[in-house]
């Protein structure tokens, strides 16, 4: 039985990640840097072990038990608003993470075979508003300049290195992952569940997204397909706009008993600051790279995985 480690395993990807991995016959070891977990016996499956990169602390017996490793571990982008503190502590947590990865990969003896490591559509920017039909981004196209796109950047920079000592490294550029249980979707579901579509600005942009399901189906691809190498956008093939995605899912949550009401744009920008305007940027992931790979999505159009997270009370 082949060993993960998952740092930021007590997210809602890692969450749902390790379920679906221990369904397959993996042993999940989850690094966290809350100390109340970790108190769980080594034994279980998974088991806890305790990290933290801003120390660089880290437990060795847990690094050398690993086949693979699974670095998922980041300061939540939404969960405050984007303050001079807050921003390090976003670009530090993953930067950090990656580094410490490499430190003690480099520096200690192990049998790890590939790093499999977050990122996110935020590297690409947003689409070009001077074209009609966007250009969608594909993993060649560089970081863009703004916050996100530094950040990115400095987050796949951190963990490069560890493909010159040998190492297999994919890295999973994903798009806003639709989930009930966090993220975005949780959050339009609040209103939602009044019969409140709430659409954010024009509702015109374009999300590109992916049930949380086929995201960790690309993570168990990555590690299992020795092919796989480099950076891959994780995105259902129909990306739809706001308004689509806010109103199908007030549909399916209340039939024909919903509201449309429009959040101007400038509220949005008051209520979350420079966040704010990231809810209103349009991005269009091309997923041809991971599809080349052989790789199917089980829920490639919106209406299937809203009736897979709403009709069926999402499986995860
Ligand atoms: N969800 C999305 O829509 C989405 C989209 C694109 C990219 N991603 C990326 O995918 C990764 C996992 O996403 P998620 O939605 O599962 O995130 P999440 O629920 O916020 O979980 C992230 C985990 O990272 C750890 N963490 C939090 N703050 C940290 C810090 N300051 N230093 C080190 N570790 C910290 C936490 O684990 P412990 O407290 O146990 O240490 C936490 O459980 C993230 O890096 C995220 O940026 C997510």
């Amino acid at each position: 039985m082949a060993t993960v480690l998952i740092t930021g395993g007590t997210g809602i990807i890692g969450n749902r990640l390790t379920g679906l991995l221990i369904e397959k016959g993996y042993r999940v070891v989850i690094l966290t840097r809350n100390q109340k977990v970790t108190n769980k016996n080594i034994n279980s499956n998974p088991a806890y072990a305790k990290w933290n990169p801003a120390s660089s602390e880290i437990d060795l017996a847990a690094l050398q038990e690993a086949d693979y490793i699974i670095n998922l571990a980041g300061a939540n982008i939404a969960e405050k608003r984007w303050t001079a503190k807050r921003k390090v502590i976003i670009t530090n947590s993953r930067t950090q993470s990656g580094d410490l990865i490499v430190k003690v990969l480099k520096e200690n003896a192990n049998k790890v075979k590939a790093v499999i490591n977050a990122s996110a559509m935020g590297w690409y920017g947003e689409d070009n508003p001077s074209e009609k039909e966007p250009r969608p981004f594909t993993e060649g196209m560089p970081p863009a300049a703004d916050f996100l796109g530094t950040t990115c950047s400095n987050w796949e920079k951190s963990i490069d290195p560890v493909t010159t000592i040998g190492k297999r490294l994919v890295k999973i550029r994903t798009g806003l992952v639709l989930s009930l249980r966090g993220g975005a979707l949780k959050e339009l579901a609040r209103p939602a569940r009044f019969g409140i579509a709430a659409i954010l600005g024009s509702g015109k942009q374009i999300q590109s997204w992916i049930h949380i399901d086929d995201l960790c189906r690309i993570y168990i691809h990555a590690l299992e397909n020795e092919e796989l190498h480099g950076a891959y956008n994780a995105a259902a093939p129909k990306p739809v706009d706001n308004k689509t995605l806010t109103v199908e899912l007030a549909k399916k949550m209340k039939g024909s008993f919903y509201i449309v009401l429009y959040i101007p744009s400038f509220i949005l920008k008051w209520i979350f600051g420079a966040m704010g305007r990231e809810l209103l940027k349009s991005i269009t992931l091309d997923n041809h790279r991971i599809h080349s790979t052989g790789f199917r999505f089980i829920f490639p159009s919106l209406e299937s995985a809203l009736n897979d997270l709403v009709l069926n009370n999402e499986s995860a």
